[in-house]
This record gives C-alpha cells, sequence and structure tokens, in this order.
C-alpha cells in the first residue's frame, strides 16, 4: 500500500525543505511541487555537488522517478528550460519519463516580472513576477502552460513534450498503492490567507495547497510534515517578533563578513546581533534565489504551535539543530506578550502581532560540534531536551532531525511518518 506524504515550509521558507525532499524521494514513486513559482530557492547537497532547484523538484535528480509541477504552480518558461539545461550540463538528461508539468499552470510573463521588480520592493518580493502572476490568474486573464506550448517560441517547442494534464498520472499513482510526496514551496507565515499579510507570498504554501495546487482530494494524504528550522529565519520585509539584531543590521552585513571569536564572546554574553549573525554564518544564512542575507532569531514556539493547527500537521522535521555549536544559552519562545496579556495563539491581526513581545524560555546550549553524531543517543543531553522542548512547543512528534545539509546527516525518528 502506498503513500502520499506532503512536506511543507513551517516558518518563513528556507527551512530546508529542498535536502529533506531529496533525502525522502529515495523511497518515492512521484514527487510533486504544487505552488509558488521561481520565488522558491530549494538547495540539495550530494556529495561535492550543490543543485539548486527554483521551479524543478528537488526529487528531479533521482533516477526512474517521475516529477511533476502542478497545476498551483507559476512558471517562467525560460527559467525551467534553464533548469533543465542546467541540469543536463551536470549528467541529467530530464524527459517527459520523469518529468510532467500540469497545463494549467500559470505562465509568468516578462512584463510581470518587470511590474514585480518595480513594485514589489515594500514586501521585499524576490522579483521573479510571482505576484502579477496569481493577480491574473485570480482576474482570469493569464496564460496557462496548455496554451503556452501550442505556441512557436523555442522555450514553447521545448516544454511542449512535458505539458500534460497531470491529475491523470497523479491520481493513477495513487490508485495504483505508489509512494507520493509532495514538496511544498515558501512557508506557512508565507502564505496568503494564514501568513503576515500583507508581507506574505500570493500562493498558499500551507497544507491545503497541496490539494488544489496538485488536483489530488485530502482523502489521500497520509502524513502532513512541516520542515521547521530550529531557529528562525525570514527573508524580506514583515513582522518577525523573535528577531535578533534589526532588519537594518541584517542587510548591511556583507556575505563575505567574518565571524569572529569577538563576535562570538559578544554572543554569549547576550549581544542580539551577534546572536544572531552567529547563527546566520553558521547556517550560511543567504538566500538561493537572490542571495539576500537572511533575518535570524530564536525558535519561535507560538508560530510552531500555529502551523500545527492550520496545517494538520502530524510531525516535524527539525533541521540545523547544528548551528548552535558556539552557544552556551539558548532562548525559546514559548508565548507571546500583547498589551500586557500573554498568549500562546498566533494573532492575526498585523497590529497585534506587531506589538507582540516574546516570552522566552532559557536553556543551556550544549557548545560543541554535533554535525557527525550516529544516532540520535549521542546528542549531549541539552541537546535532546532542546529538540524535546520544540516538540512539546509544536504539539506534535519530530519525525526527522537534521543536522548538516548532506543526505547522511540526518536522522529518522518516527519511521511511520515517512514511506
Ligand atoms: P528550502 O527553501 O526550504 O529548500 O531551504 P534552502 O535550500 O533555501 O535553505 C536551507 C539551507 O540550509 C540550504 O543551504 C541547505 O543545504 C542547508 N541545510 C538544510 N538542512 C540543514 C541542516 O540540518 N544543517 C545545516 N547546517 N544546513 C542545512
Ligand atoms: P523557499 O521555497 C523565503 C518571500 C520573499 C518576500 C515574500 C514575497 O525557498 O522557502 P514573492 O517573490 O513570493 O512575491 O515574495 O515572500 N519568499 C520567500 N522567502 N523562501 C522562499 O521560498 C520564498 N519565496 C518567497 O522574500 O518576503
Ligand atoms: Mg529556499
Amino acid at each position: 500500500m502506498g503513500k502520499t506524504v506532503v512536506v511543507i515550509g513551517g516558518q518563513w521558507g528556507d527551512e530546508g525543505k529542498g535536502k529533506l525532499v531529496d533525502f525522502l524521494a529515495e523511497q518515492a514513486d512521484v514527487i510533486a511541487r504544487a505552488t509558488g513559482g521561481a520565488n522558491a530557492g530549494h538547495t540539495v547537497v550530494v556529495g561535492d555537488t550543490k543543485f539548486k532547484f527554483h521551479l524543478l523538484p528537488s526529487g528531479t535528480i533521482h533516477p526512474g522517478k517521475l516529477n511533476i509541477c502542478g497545476n498551483g504552480m507559476v512558471i517562467h518558461p525560460p527559467q525551467i528550460v534553464k533548469e533543465l539545461e542546467g541540469l543536463e550540463e551536470k549528467g541529467f538528461k530530464i524527459t517527459p519519463n520523469e518529468l510532467l508539468i500540469s497545463s494549467s499552470a500559470h505562465v509568468i510573463t516578462d512584463a510581470q516580472i518587470e511590474i514585480d521588480k518595480a513594485k514589489g520592493k515594500k514586501i521585499g518580493t524576490t522579483g521573479r513576477g510571482i505576484g502579477p502572476c496569481y493577480m491574473a490568474k485570480i482576474e482570469r486573464t493569464g496564460l496557462r502552460m496548455g496554451e503556452f506550448v501550442r505556441g512557436s517560441s523555442p522555450e514553447a517547442q521545448k516544454l511542449r513534450p512535458f505539458v500534460a494534464d497531470t491529475y491523470v498520472p497523479l491520481n493513477e499513482a495513487l490508485s495504483a498503492g505508489k509512494n507520493v510526496l509532495i514538496e511544498g514551496a515558501q512557508g506557512t507565515m508565507l502564505d496568503i490567507d494564514h501568513g503576515t499579510y500583507p508581507y506574505v507570498t500570493s500562493s498558499n504554501p500551507t497544507a491545503g495547497g497541496a490539494c488544489t495546487g496538485l488536483g489530488i482530494g485530502p482523502t489521500k494524504i497520509d502524513s502532513v510534515i512541516a520542515i521547521t528550522k530550529a531557529y528562525t529565519t525570514r527573508v524580506g520585509r514583515g513582522p518577525f517578533p523573535t528577531e535578533l539584531g534589526t532588519d537594518e543590521q541584517t542587510m548591511n552585513e556583507s556575505k563575505d563578513d567574518e565571524l569572529t571569536d569577538v563576535d562570538i564572546k559578544k554572543a554569549n554574553k547576550g549581544d542580539e546581533y551577534c546572536l544572531g549573525k552567529v547563527l546566520r554564518k553558521r547556517g550560511a544564512e543567504y538566500g538561493t534565489t537572490t542571495g539576500r542575507a537572511r533575518r535570524t532569531g530564536w525558535f519561535d514556539g507560538v508560530i510552531a504551535r500555529y502551523s500545527t493547527a492550520i496545517n494538520g500537521l502530524t510531525s516535524i522535521a527539525v533541521t540545523k539543530l547544528d548551528c548552535f555549536s558556539d552557544m552556551k544559552r539558548i532562548k525559546i519562545c514559548t508565548a507571546y506578550d500583547i498589551d500586557g496579556e500573554i498568549t500562546k495563539d498566533y494573532p492575526l491581526s498585523l497590529e497585534r502581532l506587531e506589538k507582540a513581545k516574546p516570552v522566552y524560555e532559557e536553556m543551556d546550549g550544549w557548545a560543541c560540534d554535533i554535525s557527525d553524531i550516529g544516532s540520535f543517543d549521542e546528542l549531549p543531553k541539552e541537546a535532546k531536551a532542546y529538540a524535546s522542548k520544540i516538540e512539546e512547543l509544536a504539539g506534535v512528534p519530530i519525525s526527522v532531525l537534521s543536522f548538516g545539509p548532506e543526505r547522511r546527516k540526518t536522522l529518522i525518528m518516527k519511521e511511520d511518518e515517512l514511506f
């Protein structure tokens, strides 16, 4: 009997979805992406090679699997052609046996990209034309892939063999008992309905988007796993209650700026900007799509609890536990203080969210390198306690723990959540 596993981002994106999808793809027959476009940047590290996926599912490099770009996606044809050519240069020639693109996915035009670049600054969009393309879709004036490939442009000709009514092979795979892995893009807090509106993307990266973005029913889903970083990051503008340092300090920092012993000392004395810098440098928190420095902050348990509720999570996969190796003390947000009222419920009003002061619990760090452990038992007791706290705040078990970008740096904690 096959299974359907949905993997989504539990925070503001960049949680490590690419790494986990590549890891889980080994056991999957079909890997499908449901939403978003080239605003996504999913990194997969295999040996010495780094793959950066923007539109193609992160399972595309696994031979013999069918990958699907779903109807909920927005696709700039030159970008997907570029990605296919990039893979071919690395020795992966992708054929329609391995990739199908939904005929009803929407096409991003060059003009939409220009509009996004001109108007997206207030939100800090990725400038990939996402908002304007979804606007055209909702306005019912958009161009869809099925129509696009009937044209005569070089991209239309190249992509024509890949375009199909993808709900057919997908539902056939489900009926035949195959394993289906659904790869989310962006994250829960960037959802157009449930995120920090208006500082969000223009699609539904939450679990429901997996159904509408692919044409499968909710009854077909067995587990919903949110990839959740052991701390928090956000790229672009918008509220971020547990942020360390300010948005401006982060923007002014250069990627080449080294992490010094002085920074680490200052961090351990409680300097917030330096604590944020330690996480940014240890976690290599620079955008896969735009190269922008990511804002960093402590783990936010209010958001974790919210994500469990609105996505109906069955478990979380916790990534980047290895990035705390320099820290003696770690804070974790357990509630918000809004105008003197303590609440564990995430507030939907932007005004209330902007006033939210995190209530922290402080925990001992482990202050050592854990990137070479072979089992959960080998983790220092402080790291185990931190993982348990995350689990308690999220209200669902941890199914996978990740402690490095490579495939082997992954521990399965709950087999029945996976294939
Ligand atoms: P995605 O958008 O959710 O796929 O995440 P990104 O690929 O944009 O960003 C995650 C980054 O963290 C990538 O550079 C990954 O290679 C890396 N990564 C993933 N998991 C881990 C982990 O457990 N530890 C460390 N140190 N890096 C990780
Ligand atoms: P992955 O899939 C992090 C953010 C942008 C901006 C907002 C709107 O790699 O996790 P958009 O271009 O979508 O209109 O921008 O959403 N954003 C992401 N942040 N990871 C992503 O994708 C993102 N996709 C969009 O930075 O704040
Ligand atoms: Mg990313």
